[in-house]
């Protein structure tokens, strides 16, 4: 297949999927577009043509795929368009996030022709209970360029696209059931933040504001810890007993698992 064009394309508050979607694209020897960041709401809306090859990473959230990502994602859409589909997960479990990613692409007019679920730093891992702290790790970029190479060996093989097989992915359908929304929000810590704002200018949901003191909405915060992680100043807090669930529970390292034509 020819391609002419490679379109990264991610949700990532807290950069993880943005790092895997940049590295497979690296691997490849063909031309890349700027990316679209659906991070924020300011992403125009996007028709990707077939002869560019999107590659689209979101983050697992309980089992699924990330609510306000799959929003955003309904601002792209594809004409017949092959595309890499890519979850990361905090090292847990993925569980239905690929199959609803492979399956939501597929009705935006994408062909999906690969896939990988790569694991990224959990947003609740903290200095004291660490969960995948530092992932993806340079194994991880490693894979993510190697998967890429590889992809783009594959589709060489097809001239049509509507020669492909259909992409399988693990999962299950129906989906895992979304629980209700709990609201809860990071915390400020006033002596620490220097009230720079430059939370307010990274939070996704646009939640963040300078009152008094910096303040965010319960109902509204999405809890990417994108503010915990990036304050300069360790400013902002979340406190959930699940920081140290998941380090009791999921400290074995998992490694990548991939999908594509061959299997
Ligand atoms: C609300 C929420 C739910 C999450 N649910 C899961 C999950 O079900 N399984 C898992 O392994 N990681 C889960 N994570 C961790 C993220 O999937 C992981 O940290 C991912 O790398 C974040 O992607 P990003 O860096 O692109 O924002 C969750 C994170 C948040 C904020
Ligand atoms: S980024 Fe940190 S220091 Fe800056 S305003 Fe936000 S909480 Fe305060
Ligand atoms: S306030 Fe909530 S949604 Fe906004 S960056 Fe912080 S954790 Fe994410």
């Amino acid at each position: 297949m020819q391609l002419k064009h490679i379109q990264p394309v991610y949700f990532s508050p807290t950069h993880t999927s943005a790092k895997i979607v940049t590295m497979i694209a690296e691997g490849m020897d063909i031309m890349v577009n700027t990316e679209i960041d659906l991070t924020y709401p300011s992403a125009d809306q996007k028709t990707i043509p077939s002869d560019t090859l999107a590659i689209i990473g979101v983050p697992t959230y309980a089992g699924r795929i990330a609510p306000t990502a799959l929003e955003r994602l309904q601002k792209i859409k594809g004409d017949n368009t092959p595309a890499i589909i890519v979850v990361l997960y905090g090292n847990r479990d993925y569980e239905d996030a690929l199959l609803e990613l492979r399956n939501s692409v597929k009705q935006l007019g994408f062909f999906p022709v690969a896939g990988g679920a790569f694991i990224g730093e959990h947003s609740y891992s903290t200095e004291q209970f660490p969960t995948a702290a530092g992932r993806p790790d340079v194994r991880d970029l490693q894979i993510a360029a190697e998967f890429g190479k590889n992809i783009i060996k594959q589709l060489d093989q097809y001239t049509d696209i509507k020669e492909l097989p259909v992409l399988d992915v693990k999962g299950n359908f129906p989906y895992k059931e979304n629980k209700p929304k709990t609201p809860a929000t990071p915390i400020t810590i006033d002596e620490l933040c220097t009230q720079c704002q430059y939370c307010i200018e990274i939070c996704p949901v646009e939640t963040i504001e300078l009152k008094e003191e910096i303040v965010s909405d319960p109902e509204v915060c999405i809890k990417c810890c994108a503010c915990v992680k990036e304050c300069p100043n360790g400013a902002r807090v979340f406190n959930t007993p699940f920081s140290e669930f998941l380090f009791k529970n999921f400290h074995d390292r998992k490694e990548p698992e991939l999908f594509d034509l061959t299997r």
